[in-house]
Formats: structure tokens, C-alpha cells, sequence
């Protein structure tokens, strides 16, 4: 039987920042693994990704570090590849939707479904900032979302609860360029009239069928990708504009297009189809032959992605004709950090290349632990004390205190060399028996994309080598010359499961792996060879390997989270600035400094505090709301800033003559303003 061919994608990163740890559990390394281990079963793969490098996620990032999109997409474009390149992420290529093979392949793109008639071209009536001369689609237009009713949700997608939404669906929208209301202006644009669509793709995602031709395993998706686009279709899918008026993306190639760029969710997934080629130009290859065909194309993702990937990306490519649909959306849940989410914004994060940076003979271990928890099917989270137990534990006293156990015993014993065994007893036959069917348990679960349960089985063939040396007892045995043949025996079967290790950890611990084979100079990565028992023939010369994963210390685990504390951003909620006054206006206020003399409690009133102030013309009462966050006693006697001209208010009975004037910080915390410098009362403020 011919082996599956596979061109397998990773979900293109935006150039507008670097990779944290939920992007490396959700999608990088989890595509990684499945690549490795189908190059390891010698399946024609090409593993493709590259950065996304158009769209509001960029020039929005570039206004706020005041740099030109194209400087902000080679800043990132660099410290994601880079950090790529040091996590040993095995991509065929890592491409840029920059690239000009990249704007010509998604302008023919565009051309060839506009030429089949599949766009509509609609005018009508979209959002715009008048202060900024623009039109506000996608990331340009924050407001309530109107499904989970949270704030902050973006004109294309509500980040709390994953709808897809347009900019008119948004409740009280507000312009994230000016902050102010936008007004109503005409536009046209191309639409794709995804509602054309449900039929086929019911049955496509439902069925695995494509005109009543079997394309995929429907069970084979995960509940959650298949739920989530049912949700979409049984709401009934609506036309979705494809072009955007921007002047950062690929161009409009067709007349009328002046001013507008692709929209970049049309525009990224087409990015997988140029780096395709780009890799295939630099190979000599075809890369036809990777879009079409038998080729099982499998898209690696974070749930947010999911719409784009199982249902528009896919209308896309039908609608073009000839190109392969997805084979499988493995898409990934969230990644919590430390009790909460990663946020970029709010610097709530463990940044990939950091973590390089501060750990570079720790890459290993970050792999283990986030294969380990990934968030496969629902969000998991990521602590630091996790990862030292799971190292400790796992790594370090499991799988690297076998394979140190058993290469230094042999070293010990038999100067290296892989012992003649005698007779298998039965239990040496059993875990005979139970180390056969590791490997066939393992890839089944790779390819039904389970890997957290896959390396876990790794795992256990590391705990069946412990416990049948901890049940044996070599290093006790060897005392009595009587045992040599039993113990010679043991070694060769410890030695065995080594040497099996060495290729089932490759796709999950591909430097691990490395060490232990070097330690044993055996090395294949054939991964059917691992369903061999007897790896190293007897008089096989090896050597001690390294101590595989030195033990977390405390210190560790310690630094990294006052380090996250530490450049954590309090996100701020300050209200967008007032509207004009002229100065006249202002003058009118007479502000200065007054003492306070006296301080009480106003009676039913848990908020306010009764003060009397010197103001250095008289002595007055000002009722001032204050009482939550100062106690009567605390305030006697500072110097603070108070409103002269208001005229009197009775407050809960009590004549408030002024306003004590106070300084509020994000959080709703109070403040008096008061003068730096020993000033006295009666001081004006201008
Ligand atoms: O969500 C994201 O980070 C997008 N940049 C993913 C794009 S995937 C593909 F379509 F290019
Ligand atoms: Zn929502």
C-alpha cells in the first residue's frame, strides 16, 4: 500500500509580535511532531508555514511603536523565525506574505474566482473615522459584542467568545484609531456569498463527502471544529466582503480595485499556497503536486482560526477548482498561563524566545511539558511549578535515570558492550510482549492527532524499563557470580528498550532522542524500525550518556514568575479626553490650596467624609466622597486642592461649599493633589 502524502500547515503568525508559549502548545509544536514522525514513516510531507504579514494586526502594532508597517513585519518576521530556528521547529520553509511570489499568487488567486463569478460586487454603507480619513473594518472597530455582551470585541471577532461578527453587529462601536463614534460612509466592495455554500459544506464537514465522494473521516475531526462550523452554517452563513479600502496588503488586481487590498483572511491562507511554491521553485519541485491530488492537506490552528480554515479557506479552494480541500483542521483550545490568559497587551506572557534566551540547554523540556498539557480538547494552563514537577519527575527521574541506569551499569559491567543474553524467563518475555506494542500504540495516536497521549505512551515504555529494573535488581544480582547469565540477560533487554526509546521520543524530543542514540551509536530514524525487539546486537560497543535533564531548581521556578509579575501592564481604562474649552473658560475656575482642619464621618452616608478647610480667604465645609478610600483621622492636616466657585450643594443635609478636587488611577483608586513644595493654604492653582 502507498503511503499518505501530506503537505501540513501551521497557522501563519502575525508579524506583530513575538511567539508566546500558548502559540508553540496550540499549534507549532503539536504540526511539528506530526511532521516528524510522518517523515519518520517516510510519508511525502511538506511542512509549511511563514508570517502574516498584512491587516489591521500590523498597522495597527506599527501606529503604536510609531514605525512603518513594513518595519514592523522585519522586526517580527525576525524574532519569529529566529525563535523557530532555536526551538528546532523542522519547517520545509517559513515564508512572508510580504514576498512578491506572495502578492502575484494572491492576485491570481482573486482573479481566477472573480473571473468564474464567484464574488458579488456591493455598495454600501460601512463605519468611518472622519478624523482619520478611513474606513474601519475588522481590528479598526472595537465595541460591546453583541452575543456574550463583553467590551473590546473587534469588528470581525469577538475575542471573549469566538464569534465572527461584522462591524454593524458591534453594540455602542468606537473608531480604535480616534476613539470617537464613526460616522456612516459609502463604499464597494467584492463579496464572497458564502451562503451559496451550506449545502456542500454540511455535507463535506458532516460526511467527509464532497459531491457524494468520500473525502475525509468526519469522526476523525475534533468535536469542537466540527461543532463550531455547524454553528456558523445552522446560523446561516452571510455574503463576506474579501477586499478591505487599506493601502497595507496585496492590491485589488481588477478594475475598480484602486485604494482596496485583499482582506487578509483571504489573502494569509493563500500564504500557505505561495510558501508552497516558493519551496518547490527552491527544490525543484512542483508544487502542484502538493495542492492536488491524493495529498492529505492538514491545517494546524488555534480555535479562533477554525471559520477561516474549515469553512471559508475551503470555499476558496473549491471555488478555484483542482486544489485539494483539508484532509483535517486540527484545531487547539487556549493556553492559560498562571491563572490567567496570555495577553499581549497586557504582558501576560512567557515569550518564546526569552525562554530560548534564558534556557537554551532547556528546549527539550519546554517541548515535553507543553506536548504534555496541551490544550487539545479544552483549555489547559501552563505554571511554572508544573513544569519543575513534570521535568523532575518525568523527565529526570523517569526517562533520563533509565537510560543513565542502564548505559552505566553496561559501561560497568561490560566496558560498553551490549551483553550475549541467556534464556528469556517469562517476565523477561512479557515486557518482551508489552514493548511490542508501543510503537504501534503510539502512531496510532499520532494520526488521530492525539499527542499529549501519545508521548504519554513514550512515557510508559520508559516507566515498563524502570519497573522491570527495579523488579530485577541487576546492580544486587551482579554480587553473586552464579547470577552473570541473568543479569547479562536484563542489561541486553534494558539495552533493547533504550535503543526503542531513542526513536519513538524523536518526534516529541528530537535532541533527547539525538543523545541517547549517540550514547548508544545506534541511529535510525526509520520508525518502523522500532517495532523490532533486538536493536543493538550483542558486543555493540556504547558509551554513558549524559545526564539527559539536570533537576528545576526553585530558584528557577521563582525568577520566572517574579519576572512575569514584574512586566505585567495594568491595562488602563482612562476615558478618551473631553471635548474643547476655550481659555477663558478655563480661568473661570478658581482652584487653590486649603488645609484640612477637621474630619468626620457624615452620618448614612458610608462614602462621605464631612471636612473643614482652610482656604487662606475663610474657613468653609466641603462634603467630599472620599471616606472609602481615607479615614477622618489620616486626612487632618494635609494640604490639598480645592474648587472654590461652585456654588453651595446640600449633601445628605449637610452645605458642601466647593470641591475637593482628586486624582483616580486605573483601578478607581483616590488621591488628594497636593503640592509638592511646603505651600500654604490659600495658593492659587492655574
Ligand atoms: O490568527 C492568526 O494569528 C493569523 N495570523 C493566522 C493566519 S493562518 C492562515 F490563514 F494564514
Ligand atoms: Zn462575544
Amino acid at each position: 500500500m502507498s503511503k499518505d502524502k501530506y503537505t501540513v500547515t501551521a497557522a501563519l503568525p502575525y508579524a506583530n509580535g513575538p511567539l508566546h508559549l500558548g502559540h508553540v502548545a496550540g499549534v507549532y509544536l503539536p504540526s511539528d511532531i506530526f511532521v516528524r514522525f510522518l517523515r519518520m514513516n517516510n510519508h511525502d510531507v511538506a511542512f509549511i508555514c511563514g508570517s502574516d504579514e498584512h491587516g489591521a494586526a500590523i498597522t495597527l502594532r506599527a501606529k503604536k511603536e510609531g514605525i512603518s508597517p513594513q518595519a514592523i513585519v522585519d522586526k517580527y518576521n525576525g524574532i519569529i523565525s529566529k525563535a523557530f530556528e532555536d526551538f528546532d521547529i523542522s519547517f520545509d520553509i517559513f515564508h512572508r506574505t510580504s514576498s512578491e511570489l506572495h502578492h502575484e499568487t494572491a492576485q491570481e488567486f482573486f482573479q481566477v474566482l472573480e473571473e468564474k463569478g464567484h464574488f458579488t460586487k456591493e455598495t454600501s454603507q460601512q463605519y468611518y473615522d472622519e478624523e482619520f480619513d478611513q474606513f474601519l473594518a475588522d481590528r479598526y472597530i472595537t465595541g460591546t459584542c453583541p452575543n456574550c455582551k463583553k467590551p473590546n470585541a473587534y469588528g470581525d471577532q469577538c475575542e471573549s467568545c469566538g464569534s465572527a461578527l461584522s462591524p454593524t453587529d458591534l453594540i455602542d462601536p468606537k473608531s480604535t484609531l480616534s476613539g470617537k463614534t464613526p460616522v456612516m460612509k459609502e463604499t464597494s466592495h467584492w463579496y464572497l456569498p458564502m451562503q451559496n455554500h451550506e449545502k456542500w459544506l454540511t455535507e463535506w464537514i458532516k460526511e467527509g463527502k464532497l459531491d457524494g465522494v468520500q473525502q475525509h473521516d468526519p469522526k476523525a475531526w475534533r468535536n469542537q471544529v466540527v461543532g463550531q462550523c455547524m454553528s456558523w452554517i445552522d446560523n446561516g452563513l452571510r455574503p463576506r466582503a474579501m477586499t478591505r479600502d487599506l493601502d497595507w496588503g496585496v492590491k485589488v488586481p481588477v478594475d475598480g480595485g484602486d485604494g482596496k487590498v485583499l482582506y487578509v483572511w483571504l489573502d494569509a491562507p493563500i500564504g500557505y499556497i505561495s510558501a508552497t511554491k516558493q519551496w518547490a521553485q527552491d527544490k525543484e519541485k512542483d508544487w502542484k503536486d502538493y495542492w492536488t491530488g491524493d495529498r492529505k492537506l492538514v491545517h494546524f490552528i488555534g480555535k479562533d482560526n477554525i471559520v477561516f480554515h474549515a469553512i471559508i479557506f475551503p470555499i476558496l479552494l473549491k471555488a478555484h477548482e483542482g486544489l485539494v480541500l483539508p484532509d483535517n483542521v486540527p484545531a487547539y483550545e487556549f493556553l492559560n498561563l498562571e491563572g490567567d490568559k496570555f495577553s499581549t497587551s497586557r504582558n501576560w506572557a512567557v515569550w518564546l524566545h526569552e525562554y530560548i534566551e534564558a534556557h537554551p540547554d532547556k528546549i527539550d523540556e519546554l517541548k515535553y511539558v507543553l506536548t504534555a498539557i496541551a490544550p487539545e480538547t479544552k483549555d489547559s494552563e501552563f505554571t511554572w511549578k508544573e513544569f519543575q514537577t513534570r521535568v523532575n519527575s518525568e523527565l529526570a527521574d523517569n526517562l533520563g535515570n533509565f537510560v543513565n541506569r542502564v548505559t552505566v551499569l553496561t559501561q560497568k559491567y561490560y566496558d560498553g558492550l551490549v551483553p550475549e543474553p541467556g534464556e528469556f524467563t517469562t517476565l523477561d518475555q512479557s515486557i518482551i510482549d508489552q514493548m511490542a506494542e508501543f510503537p504501534t500504540k503510539i502512531s496510532e495516536l499520532i494520526y488521530q492527532y492525539k499527542l499529549r497521549d501519545a508521548q504519554a505512551e513514550v512515557m510508559n515504555l520508559t516507566r515498563l524499563g524502570n519497573k522491570y529494573l527495579a523488579e530485577t535488581e541487576p546492580w544486587k544480582m551482579v554480587k553473586d557470580p552464579a547470577n552473570e547469565e541473568r543479569v547479562r540477560t536484563i542489561m541486553y533487554i534494558a539495552m533493547q528498550i533504550t535503543a526503542k526509546l531513542s526513536i519513538v521520543l524523536q518526534p516529541f524530543l528530537p535532541a533527547t532522542a539525538k543523545k541517547i542514540s549517540k550514547a548508544l551509536n545506534f541511529v535510525t530514524t526509520d520508525w518502523s524500525h522500532a517495532e523490532e525487539f533486538a536493536l543493538i546486537p550483542a558486543g555493540h560497543p556504547t558509551t554513558k550518556a549524559p545526564i539527559l535533564f539536570p533537576k528545576i531548581e526553585d530558584s528557577l521556578v521563582e525568577a520566572e514568575i517574579e519576572k512575569l509579575n514584574a512586566s505585567k501592564v495594568v491595562e488602563t481604562t482612562f476615558d478618551p479626553q473631553k471635548e474643547d474649552i476655550s481659555f477663558d473658560e478655563f480661568l473661570k475656575m478658581d482652584i487653590r490650596l486649603g488645609t484640612i482642619l477637621e474630619a468626620e464621618k457624615v452620618k448614612k452616608a458610608d462614602k462621605l467624609l464631612k471636612l473643614l478647610v482652610d482656604t487662606g480667604l475663610d474657613k468653609r465645609t466641603i462634603v467630599s466622597g472620599i471616606a472609602k478610600h481615607y479615614s477622618p483621622e489620616e486626612v487632618v492636616g494635609k494640604t490639598v486642592s480645592v474648587l472654590m466657585n461652585l456654588p453651595p450643594r446640600k449633601i445628605m443635609g449637610v452645605e458642601s461649599n466647593g470641591m475637593i478636587l482628586m486624582a483616580e488611577d486605573e483601578q478607581g483608586e483616590l488621591s488628594f493633589i497636593s503640592p509638592e513644595k511646603d505651600f500654604k493654604a490659600g495658593g492659587g492653582i492655574r
